[in-house]
Parts: C-alpha cells; sequence; structure tokens
C-alpha cells in the first residue's frame, strides 16, 4: 500500500447528495446481492433494476462477470484479489450512490470482512445485503456457465464453494431463496423492501 500523501485535499461539492436525492424524488441506496455462483444474484438483481426502473428510479446495476471484463480485470480468484475486486466496487458504487442513484450488485463477494468494508465505505443506512441462500447442491446441478464442472475436475482450483471458501452472512438484511421461489418473485420481495427504503419523507404542503 502507498504511503498516504499529505498533500491531497478533497474539495466539498455545492450540489449535496440531499440535494440529488429531492431533485429525483427518492433516496439513494445500495441493494447488495451476495452468494454462490449459480445462486441467481445477476437474474434476480437485473430484474429488480428493471422494475426500480419502470418506476422511475435513477438505477444503476453493477454485476461480477462484467465487471471483471474491465475495471478489475488485472484480478484473478486468490483472496486477495477477490478482496481488492470487493473494495473497488465498493467504491465505485459509492460514487453511484453519490450520484442518487439506487445501485444494485451482484458479486459472490465470500467473505465477512469485505461486505463489512462495503458497508463501512457506503454507510450502513444506504446499503440493504441481500444474501441469496441457494444450496451448493442446486447451484453445482443448474450449473449455467459449465464452472462447477471445471471446478470438480481440477481444472479451476479456487472454485467458490469447491476449492475456495463462501462464508455465508449471519445477519443479511434479506435472504431470498431462489429454490424456493421465482426470480421474479424474488425480485418483487426485494422491491417492495427498496421502494420503503427509498421513500423520501413527505414535504408539508
Ligand atoms: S468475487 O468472489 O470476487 O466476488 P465475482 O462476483 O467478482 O467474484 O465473480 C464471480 C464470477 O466469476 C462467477 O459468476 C463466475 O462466472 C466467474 N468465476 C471464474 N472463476 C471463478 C472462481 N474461481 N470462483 C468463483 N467464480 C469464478
Amino acid at each position: 500500500m502507498p504511503e498516504k500523501n499529505p498533500y491531497i485535499v478533497p474539495s466539498g461539492y455545492e450540489v449535496s447528495q440531499k440535494k440529488r436525492a429531492d431533485l429525483h424524488g427518492h433516496k439513494p441506496l445500495l441493494v447488495w446481492f451476495t452468494g454462490l455462483s449459480g445462486s441467481g444474484k445477476s437474474t434476480v438483481a437485473n430484474r429488480l433494476e428493471m422494475l426500480l426502473h419502470r418506476e422511475g428510479i435513477n438505477t444503476y446495476h453493477l454485476d461480477g462477470d462484467n465487471l471483471r471484463k474491465g475495471l478489475n480485470k488485472d484480478l484473478g480468484f486468490s483472496n486477495e484479489d477477490r478482496r481488492e475486486n470487493i473494495r473497488r466496487i465498493a467504491e465505485v458504487a459509492k460514487l453511484f450512490v453519490d450520484s442518487g442513484s439506487v445501485v444494485t450488485a451482484a458479486f459472490i463477494s465470500p467473505f465477512e470482512k469485505d461486505r463489512e468494508l462495503v458497508k463501512e465505505t457506503i454507510g450502513r443506512n444506504l446499503v440493504l445485503e441481500v444474501f441469496v441462500d441457494c444450496p451448493l447442491e442446486i447451484c453445482e446441478n443448474r450449473d449455467v456457465k459449465g464452472l462447477y464442472a471445471l471446478a470438480r475436475k481440477g481444472v479451476i482450483k479456487d472454485f467458490t464453494g469447491i476449492g475456495s471458501l463462501y462464508e455465508s452472512p449471519t445477519k443479511p438484511d434479506m435472504v431470498i431463496k431462489t429454490h424456493l421461489n421465482s426470480a421474479e418473485e424474488c425480485a418483487q420481495l426485494v422491491l417492495k423492501k427498496v421502494l420503503e427504503l427509498i421513500k423520501l419523507p413527505q414535504k408539508n404542503k
């Protein structure tokens, strides 16, 4: 880590997060989906973004596989690289949240410590952590991308759930179960909660 530079002095912005929220008509929020590969994080998060968009909410979606093609293409899947992956995403999400958007983010984010860092970076009251709780056997059976088969063969050595740990969240804000409910039902459940959280207080007329 480079030493802290004492000559960097951040400037304040005249347009505040509150002013942006007032303009948009809703508060910002980060909806953080965590779970195994194949658990349905991206499917539910995508659906949620569309439902929010239709409600007239400013949204943006951040997704593991997509970010790893660009910003994070220099990172692999060691514990350290996963940590750096999540740290960068948290910083990106912070900018979007500050801009007033409701951000949906779908990352395995297997380590509790890294998910804590996300909450610290954004601010706990602006994060809704959603655990996509789908058993490993079901994710493996689905094997949408064929990666579990490669992990079992030993081609991918550090695959989450096989050769690398997934720490289930101990106190998530919400739990959804994509093996018991459809992606649409799960998205609707999260939508209800998000709409409550982003509501601005009514102004006295
Ligand atoms: S995280 O662990 O750092 O949070 P992230 O969500 O960005 O992971 O990326 C996960 C996606 O990368 C998976 O959905 C899968 O398509 C792909 N992937 C490739 N190698 C691995 C691996 N070793 N473990 C988990 N996912 C992998």
